[in-house]
């Protein structure tokens, strides 16, 4: 469709996150009924088809004519491209993704990951103790939710996490790609290429560990990455690993919060844990319009034509909440079986981290609700400041009160798992 700049601007925006929250599922609701694949307009005034009905985005995520245009190539530029050595993972497509994902993907097992789980912990402790001696009150999002996945991922990828200020503020603006020049997302990549060729460089001399060890060690040629896959896949990492994860927990927690009766059911039956992590991952409406595929050839999806070039915005947040699949899709419920939900994505590019998200935030939720006993909202959920810019939404702050042992009574004293 080559629309003209008067239909375009005649186009309804893409639905904006409702305050407070960390999407539009109201937004969503009506375009479901309406019709799921519609015509809209993006901030920067591209038009994209938006893909609303949970059918259809599990289609498109995984539909071999749509593919993830390489950064800087979409929307289309007047500019001369910007000369790039190092794609991410998203940007890869066919055989060279598959090489890679093929070499990374044992690393991102449960198995692997409950490895990793005495890490975790300790981290978590270490955050907790820190809110121990400093409350009640305290603020969740300021001493766990922000450092917690951070620190996580540092552990996974084997960066010493004291360094991460090198790389947060250039992840930070690829992730705000949307808002931002063209190059100053292209400067970001660039710093970041810079960062991971040094860390890589470490690790091939021996000196690293945790998954960039471990991958600069194997063979090349045996399933072994060469040195620009090994930077592609710590660009891909640092950019995609800890900010969605920072962004989560700090909307879950809200949600539990506010349910007292199951804060108190997860904190004396800790194996529903589990359970209410894969309900809080669907029902948190994190996934807006932030995934763009573009067609490579003329395809139909959900009853619409769409032409080869023009852009699809499948909207997880959206087919999590599609009530032709998930029974009383807008409710809460922690004991939800099966749970379908599409938030890791689907098809070749599905999200690696599934399973190490889904431990941190059990272990994060055990030790919260272990070592803070009586934890509650110090301030009304629904008064809380949230971060409306940001294209993945979470609250500002998080202020919570918990009750405080007796005087004498050590926190060792049965309280730590
Ligand atoms: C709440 C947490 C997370 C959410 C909601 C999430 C969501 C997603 C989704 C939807 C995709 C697919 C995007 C597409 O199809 O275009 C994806 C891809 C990816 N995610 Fe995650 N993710 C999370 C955590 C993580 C973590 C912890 C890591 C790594 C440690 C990670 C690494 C990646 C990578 C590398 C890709 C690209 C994979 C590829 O192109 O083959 N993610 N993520």
């Amino acid at each position: 469709m080559n629309a003209t700049a008067d239909q375009v601007s005649a186009l309804p925006p893409v639905p904006e996150a409702e305050p407070g929250s960390a999407g539009a599922p109201c937004a969503y609701a009506a375009l479901r009924t309406e019709r799921s694949i519609t015509r809209v307009r993006l901030p920067g005034g591209q038009p994209v088809w938006l893909v609303s009905r949970y059918a259809d985005v599990r289609e498109a995520l995984a539909h071999p004519g749509l593919v993830r245009p390489v950064i800087a190539t979409w929307p289309p530029q007047d500019a001369e491209p910007w000369p790039r050595q190092v794609l991410t993972l998203l940007e890869l497509r066919g055989d060279s993704h598959k090489r890679v994902r093929g070499a990374v993907a044992p690393a991102f097992t449960p198995r692997r990951m409950e490895a990793l789980a005495p890490r975790i912990r300790a981290v978590a402790n270490e955050l907790i103790d820190e809110l121990l001696r400093e409350g009640p009150p305290g603020d969740l999002i300021a001493g766990f939710t922000e450092p917690f996945p951070l620190r996580v991922l540092c552990e996974f990828l084997g960066v010493d996490h004291t360094e991460c200020a090198a790389f947060t503020e250039h992840t930070e603006t690829v992730l705000d790609a949307t808002r931002v020049p063209l190059e100053r997302t292209l400067r970001a990549l660039d710093a970041l290429r810079d960062f991971a060729a040094d860390l890589v460089d470490e690790c091939q001399r021996g000196r690293g560990h945790g998954l960039l060890g471990q991958l600069a060690r194997a063979p090349q040629g045996e399933g072994g990455l060469g040195r620009d896959d090994l930077i592609s896949v710590t660009i891909s990492m640092l950019i995609a690993g800890y900010k969605t994860n920072v962004q989560h927990f700090g909307s879950a927690l809200p949600t539990l919060l506010e349910r007292p009766w199951l804060v108190n059911r997860l904190r004396a039956r800790p194996d529903q844990i589990p359970d209410a992590v894969e309900e809080l991952l669907r029902h948190v409406p994190l996934m807006n319009a932030v995934i763009v595929l573009v067609a490579t050839e003329d395809l139909d999806l959900g009853g619409r034509h769409i032409r080869e070039g023009e852009a699809v915005m499948p909207v997880i947040a959206s087919a999590n909440r599609d009530g032709g699949t998930f029974a009383q899709a807008d409710e809460f419920d922690p004991e939800r079986t099966p749970n379908p939900h599409l938030t890791f994505g689907r098809g070749p590019h599905y999200c690696p981290g599934g399973h190490l998200t889904r431990m941190q935030l059990r272990i994060a939720l055990e030790t919260l609700l272990t070592r803070l006993p009586g934890l509650r909202p110090h301030t009304a959920v629904n008064r809380l400041e949230w971060d409306e810019d940001a294209p993945l939404r979470a609250p500002l702050r998080l202020p919570v009160r918990w009750d405080q042992r007796p005087p004498g009574l050590r926190d060792e004293d049965g309280a730590r798992p």
